[in-house]
């Protein structure tokens, strides 16, 4: 049977799906849980894959080989990198880069050796509904006034972007990191640590992948504060309630 597979790095990113899949069964392989159950009408496997390329393109890679799926949605947070991508924003990916790949000078910085490619595009159907259920959540407002004004986020102001997602295993947190990569990398949106991954080990097998990201902080000297206030404190909500909408679309 064919399942939609939902990742996230981290318990806080993914705990009110998870929430969300009581009778699940469960299944550890490579030392991580794989909840198998149904959400929203579909068959669906839920997965942390801790943090980092690494353990990401595990997570992936095991999602492919044991558990049959047809599409992979990864959700959760990133810092902010180009201004638009503003703390409470939500970045669906057009695609992936890793921008800590550099094999000069025998390949072209960020080029991934051997695919001659240095960007990984996410499935551009998947994207588009993921945009519109995105644009639907925040329209109705997944946060109330109490956690917008903690958040010191304005109401009715946050915003969808697509675009190109950098990834590494670094957490950007300083300004001037942050400004070196958008200097290198223009049209960066925002900056996380497994995406581009996952979006490689879906293009080796074929499989359709589609990503959202909160953002919960500027990658600057702020950022782990605000990090993990807004991963604490609202993270699950966002993905919860937009996969919510996300999955209403999906045929069965
Ligand atoms: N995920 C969320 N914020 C991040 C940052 N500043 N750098 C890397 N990954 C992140």
């Amino acid at each position: 049977m064919s399942r939609i597979a939902i990742v996230s790095a981290m318990h806080p990113e993914l705990a009110a799906v998870l929430a969300g899949l009581p009778q699940a069964q469960k299944h550890t392989v490579a030392g991580r849980e794989f909840v198998l159950g149904r959400w929203h009408g579909h068959e669906v496997v839920a997965v942390l894959s801790r943090i980092g390329k690494v353990a990401a393109a595990t997570t992936a890679t095991v999602l492919i080989e044991r558990f049959d799926v047809r599409q992979v949605v990864f959700t959760g947070v990133a810092g902010g990198v180009a201004p638009v991508a503003k703390v409470g924003d939500v970045v669906v990916a057009s695609g992936f880069m890793q921008h800590d790949m550099d094999a000069s000078p025998l390949f072209p910085v960020y080029e991934v050796p051997l695919y001659g490619r240095s960007h990984f595009a996410t499935d551009a159907r998947l994207t588009a509904q993921l945009t519109q259920a995105a644009q639907a959540a925040l329209a109705q407002g997944i946060l109330d006034a109490a956690d917008l004004a903690e958040m010191g986020m304005p109401v009715g102001r946050t915003q969808v972007h697509q675009g190109l997602i950098l990834s590494g295993d670094r957490f950007v947190s300083t300004r001037a990191e942050s400004q070196r990569l958008q200097q290198a990398l223009p049209e960066a949106l925002a900056v996380e640590m497994e995406g581009a991954a996952v979006a490689q080990v879906c293009h080796d097998y074929g499989v359709p992948f589609a990503a959202l990201r909160t953002i919960s902080d500027r990658a600057d000297d702020d950022a782990h504060a605000d990090f993990l206030k807004f991963v604490e404190r609202v993270a699950s909500r966002y993905s919860a309630a937009i996969l919510a909408r996300f999955f209403a679309q999906q045929p069965h």
